[in-house]
This record gives C-alpha cells, structure tokens and sequence, in this order.
C-alpha cells in the first residue's frame, strides 16, 4: 500500500501521518511529509465531490468500524474489526479488553476506510462518532481518537446516538419517509419507537431487563453451543437460530414472557431462567455434566427462539395499532423497520411479518451486515444531520461520551394506560 503511485499514494502516507498523531504514535515526521501534508488540503486534481462526505467512526461496543458515505447513501469505504471471537472465549464481554482492542485496531481501520474510500482527510464534510449510549471504556477510545482527528483535520464533529444510528440505517437503503416505527433488538438494546424525524423519537417501550441478544447468548452459553462443532464460530444468538433448526419448537412450552401487561415493554430474564431450569433437570436426566452438549439442546434453541419471537411480535402488534389509534402512522402506508444484531434472525423476521401483514404494515430489514455494529450507520447518521443542520459541532470543547442514554421521549406509561388488546395471531412460521 505504501508504494501506491501518485495522489492515491500522497493521500494514504498523509492520512497516515495524522492518523498517527490521533492515535497518539508521534513519529518525527520529514519535511517532504510535512510537505506532502500542507499540499493535501489544495490538491484538487480533476476529482470534485459534488456531495457531502462523512466518515463514521464506531466502537461503543466490541467492534471497531469505520466507513465513508456520501450524500446519496454510497458506502465508499468500509472497514471492521469485530472482538466477537475473543469475547466469546471469555464468555462476554469484559470492558478493559474491549477498550485495549479498540486502541489496537482504531487507526488502522479507520485508514483502511479512508484509503478504500480513496477520499482524502482534507475532503471530509464532517466526522461523525458514536458518543452515546455503550460501553463507558468503549466510547472513550473513539471520541478521543476522533476529537483529535477533528482538531487536526478542521473538521466539523457529529456526535451520534448508536439506536439513532441504527433506526436511521434504513433510509440509506429505502426512500422511507417519516414517520415510521422502529423495533431495535440486539444484545445490548431492545426498544420500540416512533421515528419522526432525524432527531425526533417517541419511545414507546423498552426491555425492562436484558436485551434479547443478551438472553440468547447466556442460554447458548448454558449450552455450551460454543463446543458445537457447527456452532463454535458464531455468536450465540446465531447459534441458536441456526441449531433451532434441527430441534422441536413444540417438544418444550415455554409462556411467553409479560402476557398480561398491555403495554409495549419486554422482559427476558424470567424466560432465561426458566430455560436455565430446565437445562439443569435435563443435565441430571440426561446424566451429564455442566458444560458438555444435551441431546435436547436443539428442541431448547427451538423453543426459545419461538418463545422470543412471540413475544418481541406481541410488543411490536401493540405498538403499531398504538399509533395507529393515536394517527401517529398511517392508516394503510405504515413501516415497521427492524434493525440490530437480533434482527438477523429469519425466524423472529417471519414472526414481524406475520403481525406486519395482519396490520398492512411494509416489513423493512437492513440486510445483516447493516443490522449489526457498524460504521456506514455511523457515517449515515452524520449525512442525516449534515442535511437536516443538526448537532454539528464546529467546537467540541466540553463534548463527553454518554454510556446511558436513553432514546427520545419515553411515552411507554401512556401505551400502557391506552391498555390495547391485541388480536390472537397463528404463529406459523
Ligand atoms: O447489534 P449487535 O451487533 O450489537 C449490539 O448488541 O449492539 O447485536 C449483537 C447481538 C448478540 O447478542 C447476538 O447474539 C445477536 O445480536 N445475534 C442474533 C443473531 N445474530 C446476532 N440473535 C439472533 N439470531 C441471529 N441470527
Ligand atoms: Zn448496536
């Protein structure tokens, strides 16, 4: 990469240099750099950027991604470095390892997406990172690793809300305008809200315990999926999908969890205890230990990718006919968009689109890639305030990561007053 000729090469060495200097590895740069440097900020050889460009900057979990995007959505460039494989040998994730795999791979996937991009620094619109909500340890190696390359770059700053981030991700793929409803499930986040506008949330119900990713990973781990031989590379939730498929949804009855509360708010710890339970018993009958593989683990992955799809579908029926008895979303034109980690998964997919097709809803998924962590919803989101004018900040003095955050204005107690009944649905899937 070093030896690339003319400006393509001129753009990587001096994104290099002040990528260096972000990352705090000061290397005396030569004059010719120097030089090289002060160049890149005239350099306009036949390539004009009719659009704005954002690069995004993501780690407030265990991926660190960056990505260019332009004004019309077009991901230019695109890097990740994901810590699911390390995590998962240590059963979760533990922050400090987190933040020192952060400050490892930063500076180099962030070049990574500047030089695919082949965008210089100097013709960034803005820079747009993820400052809230997330893992306190996380968040710091990104804002500070940004807020200098901001400082040196003279670049506009964007702070970005990651739920924000990953309910607008869809409008980079479908003209959807809004408003529209949102269903975010991952293993840190499962809310339901009302989409606006770019900066304009209603939250009408959220996980009142863990996310859904959350429970799914514990109750892979209580099966140990990882020692599957099918299963040892993925992440739990996807573990569980992917064994659920061999096993008997039917073999174990699991109750949904919150049937009587009419509201749109979800619970997962009651199911993964349950589960828990029922791992032990069968551990005993099947006559082994803790750790290794029961025969009945397929029927449980089944079972309970059954029981969270019910149960995330049941929230999400209330919520839409909420809005639509409260005209928040059109009659016969709404979106539901479901978006995080948990959203990859085509079984709890066709349980939303059962609910969507019962209420003439439009079912709209990122594809996975977009579902998960990453930086083109970072970058996205940057374009979606450049446009609409809002929260760039050309001063970033006293700017802080926020680890809790939570995402609008919370009208769940008013969805639970409202008390509506929601109609039985056949969950054939
Ligand atoms: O959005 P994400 O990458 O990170 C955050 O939590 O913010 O989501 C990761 C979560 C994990 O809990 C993982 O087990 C879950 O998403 N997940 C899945 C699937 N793929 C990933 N859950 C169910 N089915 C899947 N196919
Ligand atoms: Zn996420």
């Amino acid at each position: 990469m070093t030896s690339l000729p003319g400006r393509q090469g001129i753009i990587y060495r001096v994104s290099m240099l002040i990528l260096n200097k972000a990352a705090g590895v000061f290397s005396k740069p030569s004059r010719r750099e120097i030089y090289e440097f002060l160049r890149s900020f005239n350099f306009r050889p036949g390539k004009v950027f009719l659009h704005k460009l954002v690069l995004g900057i993501e780690t407030s979990c265990d991926d660190t991604a960056a990505a260019v995007v332009d004004e019309t959505g077009n991901v230019l460039g695109e890097a990740i470095h994901s810590q699911t494989e390390v995590h998962l040998k240590t059963g979760g994730i533990v922050p400090p390892v987190a933040q020192q795999l952060h400050r490892e791979n930063i500076q180099r996937i962030v070049q990574e997406a500047l030089s695919t991009s082949k965008v210089s620094p100097s013709e960034l619109s803005a820079i747009a990172t993820t400052v809230k909500p997330g893992l306190a340890l996380s968040l710091g190696v990104g804002l500070s690793f940004s807020l200098q390359l901001v400082d040196q770059l003279k670049k506009p700053f964007i702070p970005i809300h990651h739920m924000e981030a990953h309910a607008l991700t869809i409008r980079l793929l479908n003209k959807v305008e809004f408003p529209f409803l949102v269903l975010l499930i991952s293993g840190g986040h499962c809310l339901l809200a009302l989409v606006r506008g770019v900066s304009d949330f209603l939250l009408l119900g959220k996980s009142l315990d863990i996310a859904p990713g959350d429970m799914l990973d514990k109750v892979a781990r209580r099966l140990s999926l990882i020692k599957h031989p099918e299963c040892s590379t993925m992440s739990g939730g996807k573990a569980i999908e992917h064994l659920a498929k061999q096993g008997n949804k039917l073999h174990f009855d699991f109750k949904p969890p919150m049937q009587r509360a009419k509201n749109c708010d979800f619970s997962f710890t009651g199911l993964q205890h349950v589960i828990d339970k029922i791992i032990t018993q069968k551990e005993k009958e099947e006559g082994i230990q803790k750790g290794q593989i029961l025969s009945s683990a397929a029927h449980i992955a089944a079972a309970v990718q059954h029981t969270t799809a019910c149960h995330i579908a049941k929230r999400t029926h209330r919520a839409i006919l909420f809005c639509k008895q409260r005209d928040l979303l059109s009659q016969s034109n709404a979106v539901l968009v479901v978006s995080g980690g948990v959203a990859s998964n085509l079984y709890i997919r066709k349980a939303l689109e059962i609910v969507t097709n019962a209420t003439q809803c439009t079912l709209l998924c990122p594809p996975p890639r977009l579902c998960t962590d990453n930086g083109i919803m970072i970058a996205w989101n940057g374009i979606e305030r450049l446009r609409a004018g809002l929260g760039i900040l050309h001063n970033t003095e006293g700017i802080r990561y926020e680890p809790k955050c939570p995402l609008g204005v919370d009208i769940s107690k008013e969805v639970g007053e409202a008390a509506i009944k929601v109609p039985r649905l056949k969950m054939k899937i």
